[in-house]
């Protein structure tokens, strides 16, 4: 599944020794294998070849640019929500004819720079959206191609922060309103409406809610139909999940039985639109322990990364599993640890009451699943350095961001002369 694995009780990432890269890079640091990312994105691929979809890696999840380049060289397209994804994806080459945009609030000036680069397709997610992005294209004299980014009103069975299509979330447009834009299309003079585009969520394990929210859509579209509207895409979004901990989600293979019969009855050329599927296993947060502490109630093992490093535990309670770079072969498997970082809030852990085995102060630890939404939502918090990100191609490790310096934390900060 992954290229993390123990050989002689060293953690290696392909044929990198993680503990190596560790001591000349320093830490903390994210840790990527080039061979898992292009793995999963090709096994999506196989899974879906029958249909020949265009597969938009959601960059979201990961925007460094040599991991997004990586997948631009295996043919994926990307999938963007702002100008600076924008930005990012036309820097490694990307072929704007393989970009799709969504975003509830992209911004007139987001939407010229999307329109000038000549993009395949905005998924649109409000009336008054559309009437911009048309309002632009005529300024530009261009004629654009969207999306509708329609509501099923189905539920991802997921964690409510990440449920993204039930009709008190903010994302997509019902299909009432929907039904109503699709009668005025004639009225949007530079936009062609040319699909229909769904994302219900994120790390889904199970196949119905997508199968309920395609099954929904595809009988709208024939409603459509019958209208006489033709389409020419349906995106079915991103969202399959993956292990974290003990969860048992759908191989690609399996999703692809499950919608694919369905899709294909539509002759419409499908768009994905996977995010954490590609990158989450492909990734680890490596970092040091610096000290432990015991108090009266607890076993503290504190580390040198922390939540402006990887949140999702402070923000979902995620679960992430964590394991020494160096296998301890110490039947005592310690007792139960919270290992948490520097930064001054309570919420600031990547684990609690943990199993973990007996940890010492100057080891190295990796949280392992920290490649998808790791990086892309770390922060400077407490003036803390954004850590470095490697990326590992069978013994070779390259740095591809490198970690910030102090200069960055001030970079743009003015003090106005009032206050000198
Ligand atoms: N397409 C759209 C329109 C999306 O909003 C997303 C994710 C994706 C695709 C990719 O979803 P994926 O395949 O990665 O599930 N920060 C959260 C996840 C937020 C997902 C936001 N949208 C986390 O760390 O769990």
């Amino acid at each position: 599944m992954h290229e993390f694995n123990y050989k002689k009780g060293q953690l290696y990432c392909e044929s990198a020794k993680i503990e190596d890269i560790a001591r000349t890079v320093k830490t903390p640091f994210y840790l990527y294998s080039y061979k898992t990312i292009t793995d999963h994105y090709n096994k999506l691929r196989r899974a879906f070849s029958s249909a020949r979809p265009l597969i938009c890696y959601s960059m979201k999840a990961n925007s460094n640019l040599s991991v997004v380049k990586i997948l631009v060289n295996e043919g994926a397209g990307l999938d963007i929500v702002s100008g600076g994804e924008l930005y990012k994806a036309l820097k490694v080459g990307a072929n704007p004819k393989k970009i799709v945009y969504a975003s509830v609030g992209k911004s007139t000036k987001e939407i010229q720079q999307a329109v000038k680069a000549g993009i395949l397709m905005f998924n649109v997610e409000s009336l008054s959206e559309l009437n911009m992005i048309n309002f632009v294209a005529r300024k530009l004299k261009k004629q654009v191609k969207v999306a509708i980014r329609v509501n099923p009103d189905v539920d991802a069975l997921t964690h409510h922060y990440i449920t993204t299509a039930k009709k008190e979330n903010k994302f997509g447009i019902d299909l009432n309103t929907t039904r109503d834009i699709f009668a005025k299309r004639r009225a949007f003079s530079h936009t062609k409406i040319v699909g229909l585009h769904t994302h219900i969520g994120s790390q889904i394990t199970q196949s119905k809610p997508f199968i309920d929210a395609i099954r929904k859509i595809i009988r709208f579209i024939s409603e459509l139909n019958k209208q006489g509207v033709r389409l020419e895409y349906l995106n079915i979004g991103g969202g399959l999940g993956i292990i974290y901990k003990n969860e048992k989600p759908m191989t690609a293979e399996l999703f692809a039985r499950s919608v694919l019969p369905m899709l294909k009855k539509t002759s419409l050329k499908i768009i994905l639109e996977p995010g954490r599927f590609i990158v989450g296993n492909a990734g680890i947060l490596v970092t040091r322990i610096q000290y432990i502490k015991r108090t009266k109630k607890k076993r503290f093992i504190i580390v040198d990364a922390a939540m402006n490093d990887l949140m999702r535990p402070a923000l979902y309670d995620a679960y992430h599993e964590i394991l020494p770079l160096q296998k301890i072969n110490n039947k005592n498997r310690g007792s139960k640890a919270d290992v948490v970082g520097p930064v001054c809030e309570s919420g600031d852990f990547f684990a609690k009451d943990r199993n973990l085995s007996v940890l010492d102060e100057g080891q190295y630890i990796a949280v392992m699943g920290a490649g998808a939404y790791g990086f892309s939502m770390s922060s400077n918090y407490n003036a803390r350095l954004r850590a470095a990100e490697v990326l590992v191609m069978k013994n070779k490790f390259y740095i591809i961001r490198k970690r910030e310096v102090h200069s960055d934390l001030i970079r743009g900060e003015e003090i106005p002369r009032a206050l000198r």
